[in-house]
């Protein structure tokens, strides 16, 4: 019978008795589908379990401190904070082009995972948080991180010493199935039913070079966004929601000066497979509150306009 809690039982037996008396480590990312199995593997293994959050400074508005909250202070995982903003900036510092930027962080995500777990002297294990469709599609380029490291691994990026063994406990779920988990394990259903986040985070929505001073802009408003699709009950009704930051400067005027300063773009799009999606009609006045919000609140954003290409011709993400 497939419910929730059987499933948990079945899952925590088959871990117990693949990794027996074995320490594991976890890249966590605050994603959906790893903080589901740090749930799953903290209640099968407790202390065996080391999970590795990297914090790449390109994560949203006070992400990092919510990952560590909901793991390392309220249920007790063990979990080693990253921070990692300074070299992802001085990696990406000069880069410009979006596939280039991909490849920096994704390749930087690996380097500083791997420093780590190899600290922890006696892991001898890896969890992943893959699920049936990655399994399924995992010839596709756009799955993040996880397949970042499992391939890295796979083809022996580690001191032959070092090679870890694989546990990938959400396998055969489907998404919805691993929400429901995530639920039952008692993880926040805000964190459980959140928007897909990028792998590259904010450095495919910062078009261009990466800035610490856009990122923190970018971070400001798409907070503004998000914050009030959920006072308006709209950030259900759409797939995937984020702000954009612009590097180009346009005038504007506040008060008696004059003002010249970045443009944010704002995106919301509705989609069943993320393969098509058309841009969410959110109601005018929605767009009009966002608009004087984000020019009001945050010094340095003098424009706000919204994204209304579908998919095709456009991509969900601007890079
Ligand atoms: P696009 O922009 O291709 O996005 O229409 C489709 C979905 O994939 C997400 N996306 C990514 N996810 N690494 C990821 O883990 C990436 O490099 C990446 N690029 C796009 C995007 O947020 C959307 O949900």
């Amino acid at each position: 019978l497939w419910t929730s809690s059987n499933i948990i039982e079945d899952s925590i037996e088959v871990v117990r008795k693949t990794v027996g008396t074995d320490h594991v480590v976890l890249g966590l990312s605050g994603g959906v589908d790893s903080s589901v199995v740090a749930a799953l593997l903290h209640k099968a293994i407790e202390d065996q379990l080391t999970c590795v959050f990297v914090d790449t400074g390109l994560l949203r508005l006070h992400e990092g401190d919510q990952v560590m909250a909901t793991f390392a202070e309220h249920m007790g995982v063990k979990v080693i904070r990253v921070d990692a903003e300074q070299r992802y900036l001085d990696a990406l510092s000069g880069i410009t082009d979006p596939e280039q930027k991909r490849k920096i962080i994704g390749s930087l995500f690996i380097d500083i995972f791997d420093e780590e777990a190899a600290k922890i002297a006696d892991a001898k294990w890896l969890a992943q948080g893959t699920i049936y469709p990655d399994v399924i599609e995992s010839a596709g380029s756009k799955s993040g991180k996880a397949h970042l490291i499992k391939s890295h691994h796979n083809v022996g990026g580690l001191p032959e010493n070092m090679l870890l063994k694989l546990v990938e406990p959400l396998r055969e779920l489907f998404k919805d199935e691993v929400r429901k988990l995530g639920v039952e394990l008692g993880l926040p259903a805000d964190m459980v039913y959140r928007h897909p986040f990028p792998g590259p985070g904010l450095g495919v929505r910062i078009l261009g070079e990466v800035k610490k001073e856009f990122a923190d802009l970018l971070r400001q408003a798409d907070a503004i966004f998000i914050e009030e699709l959920y006072r308006h009950d709209l950030y259900d009704k759409v797939s995937q929601a984020f702000a954009v930051f612009l590097p180009v400067k346009s005038v504007g005027v506040m008060g008696d000066g004059r003002r010249y300063d970045y443009v944010i773009a704002i995106r919301a799009v509705e989609t069943i497979d993320f393969m098509t999606a058309r841009w969410a009609h959110l109601p005018y006045e929605f767009l009009d509150l966002i608009s004087r919000r984000i020019i009001n609140e945050v010094p340095g954003i003098s424009r706000v306009a919204y994204d209304i290409s579908g998919k095709p011709p456009a991509t969900i993400e601007w890079e």
